[in-house]
């Protein structure tokens, strides 16, 4: 099978599109014959061994798949060949072939395109965690949203703009085509953030008052110096990322004006009752909601495609035809 195999952490010259053997599904697997696979900011962590470096080199990655079932083991019960499926995976998708636990394989719901439901497999859940399992966004408060073209970020976009109530969203962006994007789907303010200092953008818009109630931030980076600036005291901080960079923060200037802070994964809410319900609204969404179209590189191009996410020129969901 066709694979993109990554020979050792480090840039994206590192990528080897091979010929290698497909795995035979083992009992309580299912190979998936996989048509598209989703990218995330995770998968430039990953390459560049941000997140450990516990991988047997070559490996091949890949966190993301949607296919049909080829195979499925003799003790799978629940699946059989020729379903629609998605698989989140910690690695492996960017391959013709995917063999991956049966209890990591999730049906396609009828109608929705492969490429399309991997847009929002994970990063709806995520957006739902993040505005409503998490951040707990009450009617009528303002958003400061970072990244808010991103393959998560648009999704809190859409979120809000189309089920919160009299919600102010300020989105953040480096380019102005993406920032086009975000107010094409409602954001109320739209800042490019490279052309312009963010804060004194805000303070300038609301007479310099600290009117964000909760911002929304998976950069991290130099952001953590600016954000406060904006959050009114009382206010909230969800910290989910760290695309900036890694960097120390300064938890009592925070206390004075008594910001809570709120560090988020969504590991720890697989299993609980709040993650069911975001799994159940994904799965409403994605079957009455008008969908996103993503960006779509063959899986040739799979190093361009990690490159463009790393240096910001991508916006959406990415996906990797194969
Ligand atoms: N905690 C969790 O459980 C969880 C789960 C999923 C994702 N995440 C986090 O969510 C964040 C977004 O992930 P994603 O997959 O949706 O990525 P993404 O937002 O689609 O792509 C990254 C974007 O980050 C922006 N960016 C800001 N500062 C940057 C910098 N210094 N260098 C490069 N890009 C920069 C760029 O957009 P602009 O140019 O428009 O700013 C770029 O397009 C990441 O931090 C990821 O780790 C967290």
């Amino acid at each position: 099978m066709k694979a993109a195999l990554l020979l050792d952490y480090g840039p994206v010259e590192n990528f080897r599109i091979v010929d290698i053997a497909p795995r035979d599904p083992g009992p309580k697997e299912v190979m998936i014959k996989v048509q598209y696979a989703g990218l995330r900011w995770p998968d430039i962590m990953v390459r560049r061994g941000d997140l450990g470096r516990r991988h047997t080199k070559p490996w091949v990655p890949g966190m993301e798949a949607f296919g049909i079932i080829e195979k499925v083991g003799s003790e799978v019960k629940d699946f059989e060949p020729g379903q629609s499926v998605i698989s989140m995976i910690a690695e492996g998708s960017f391959a013709e072939y995917l063999t991956a636990p049966a209890n990591l394989i999730n049906k396609v719901p009828e109608g929705v395109r492969g490429d399309q439901m991997l847009c929002y497999a994970v990063n709806m859940v995520v957006a739902h965690l993040l505005v409503y399992g998490w951040g707990k966004i009450q009617p009528g408060e303002t958003i400061l949203l970072h990244t808010a073209a991103g393959g998560v970020g648009h999704m809190v976009l859409q979120l809000i703009k189309r089920r919160g109530t009299d919600n102010k969203v300020i989105a953040l962006s480096s380019r102005d085509e993406k920032l086009d994007l975000c107010r094409a789907e409602g954001a109320d303010y739209c800042i490019n953030y490279k052309k312009t200092d963010y804060v004194r953008e805000i303070l300038n818009l609301f007479e310099n008052k600290r009117v964000v109630d909760i911002s929304l931030n998976g950069v991290g980076g130099d952001t953590l110096k600016k954000d406060r600036q904006v959050i009114r005291p009382l206010g909230r901080w969800i910290l989910y990322g760290v695309i900036g960079g890694v960097q120390p923060l300064d938890v009592y200037a925070h206390s004075y004006d008594s910001i809570t802070i709120m560090p988020f994964s969504m590991i720890p809410f697989i299993g609980t009752e709040i993650h069911r319900k975001a799994v159940q609204f994904m799965h409403e969404w994605v079957t009455t909601e008008k969908l996103i179209e993503p960006t779509v590189y063959p899986l040739e191009e799979i190093g361009k495609a990690q490159d463009d996410m790393e240096h910001g020129r991508t916006s959406g969901k990415i996906v990797i035809k194969i």
